[in-house]
């Protein structure tokens, strides 16, 4: 005992990764529980900006061990080159620090290509997704003739099987895929060096867990994407394809519910979405930009992994609300409170307008926000930096104002409020 969980609020890129940096700082061990390299997680430490994509964001205090968990999907080369990064940045990545589990599954270059050749094939109705190859990864999972990284116990024999999966891929694959390197032959070779390289990673994610709990340390799990992209509780099919929320935490690590202690949903102040689906609250115009940054502004909105300019909207409570009830969380992490400074006034939708009238919930589950118009409560905003502000006594009125009318409309304890990327840039309140 116990397991803490940060999980991503809304539609990903909440700040999850520089929320986990600070509480692993108290944690023994940090894991990430799913998705792939379609995550990007940006940690600021002092002057340094580490982007992470697999590696859990918990790795940059020296003192955790970090696990890949077996909800995972890795690309092996991927995972080879953050930890060439991360080496070179001076950080500790040896197998002694950093495990992963032999039941994560594993994304070739067939899956990459597939996921692009799916994206192109729905024309103007794609996802946008990463293409990183996480959605076709998961689906051999679920068709269960994925390959699992505990195959690369044995480097030949993984690299046998890695081209024996892109020569059956290879039926489903557009023509050109022929010309990006989708030889198996030499993929299969490529894929060998990796598991030279990933082998000594590898460990049992569920034990390790289970076996640290059993020890009394604390186990923090590091959620990627968010409630809204979860394949099953999410804006389907505008989802990613793994369990994002609570319950996939406990499924893709392999521990039970008992240990839970706190479950931490992380919120932006603001909204943003990156690739297609609804978004009630989407703004545009020089507010969206203005909260999205211009490039060389520190508070920019532009995809980790993609660099696409993310969509961006106002703070919808009543999809907060559904992150708390799918969920199950105890308290909230909020972030980017400093990029408000100057907006006058501030919009926070409170209840969805429908033929019924007002209603705070949703009442026909996410299908209808494609339909709902937002109902909108305005509050004073501010003149002030808030990127030096240490204490809530250091935040203006109307500041404090707006965080306490989001606990009230979600009914849940604000426990952290970021002011900045960095570290130290975090106001603290409660015993957290
Ligand atoms: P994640 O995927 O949830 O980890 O979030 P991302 O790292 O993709 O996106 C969050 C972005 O906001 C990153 O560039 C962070 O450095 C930045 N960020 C996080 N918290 C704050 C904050 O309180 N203020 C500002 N200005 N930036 C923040
Ligand atoms: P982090 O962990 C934001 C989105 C994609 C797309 C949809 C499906 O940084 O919060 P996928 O490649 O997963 O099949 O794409 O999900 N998406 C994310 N959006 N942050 C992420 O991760 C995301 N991971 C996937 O943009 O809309
Ligand atoms: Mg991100």
């Amino acid at each position: 005992m116990p397991l803490d969980l940060v999980v991503g609020a809304q539609w990903g890129d909440e700040g999850k990764g520089r929320i986990i940096d600070l509480l692993a700082a108290s944690a023994d061990l940090v894991a990430r529980w799913g998705g792939g390299d379609n995550a990007g997680h940006t940690v600021t430490v002092g002057q340094r900006v580490f982007r992470l994509h697999l590696v859990p964001s918990g790795i940059l205090q020296p003192h955790t061990l970090c696990l890949l968990g077996a909800g995972m999907v890795i690309h092996p080369g991927r995972l080879v080159g953050e930890l060439r990064q991360l080496e070179s940045a001076g950080i500790d990545v040896s197998p002694n620090r950093l495990k992963l589990s032999t039941a994560a599954h594993i994304i070739t270059p067939a899956h990459l290509a597939l996921d692009a050749a799916q994206e192109s094939s729905r024309g103007q109705a794609e996802l946008g997704t990463t293409r990183r190859g996480t959605g076709p990864a998961y689906a051999d999972k679920a068709s269960r003739r994925g390959l699992r990284a505990g195959a690369m116990r044995q480097p030949e024999d993984f690299a046998r099987k890695v081209t024996e999966a892109v020569t059956a891929a290879a039926p489903s694959l557009p023509a050109q895929a022929a010309d990006q390197n989708l030889d198996p032959e030499a993929v299969g070779r490529e894929y060998g060096e990796y598991a030279e390289v990933l082998r000594p990673f590898l460990a049992d994610s569920g034990r390790l867990a289970a076996e640290a709990l059993a020890l009394g340390k604390v186990v923090l799990g590091e959620g990627a994407q968010g409630t809204l992209l979860d394949l099953d509780h999410g804006t389907y099919p505008f989802v990613t394809s793994s369990c994002t929320t609570t319950a996939g935490a406990l499924a893709g690590l392999g521990v039970g519910p008992g240990h839970l202690r706190h479950v931490l949903g992380v919120a932006k102040v603001f909204q943003t979405r990156v690739g297609a689906g609804p978004f009630p609250t989407e703004i545009q115009g020089p507010t969206a930009d203005r909260l999205r940054g211009t490039g060389d502004q520190p508070w920019d909105e532009f995809g980790t992994t993609t660099a696409r300019p993310r969509r961006i909207g106002w703070l919808d409570a009543v999809l907060l609300r559904y992150a708390i009830r799918i969920n199950g969380l105890t308290e909230i992490a909020l972030t980017k409170l400093d990029i408000l400074n100057g907006l006058d006034p501030l919009m926070m939708c409170t209840a969805y307008l429908g033929e019924g009238g007002a209603s705070g919930d949703l009442d026909s589950g996410l299908d209808e926000l494609e339909q709902v118009s937002p109902s909108y409560l305005s509050l004073a905003g501010w003149q002030a930096d808030l990127r030096q502000a240490r204490s809530w006594d250091d935040l203006p009125d109307a500041a404090r104002d707006y965080v306490q009318e989001i606990e009230r409309q979600i009914g849940l304890p604000v426990r952290l409020i970021s002011v900045g990327p960095e570290r130290k840039q975090i106001i603290a309140r409660g015993d957290r």
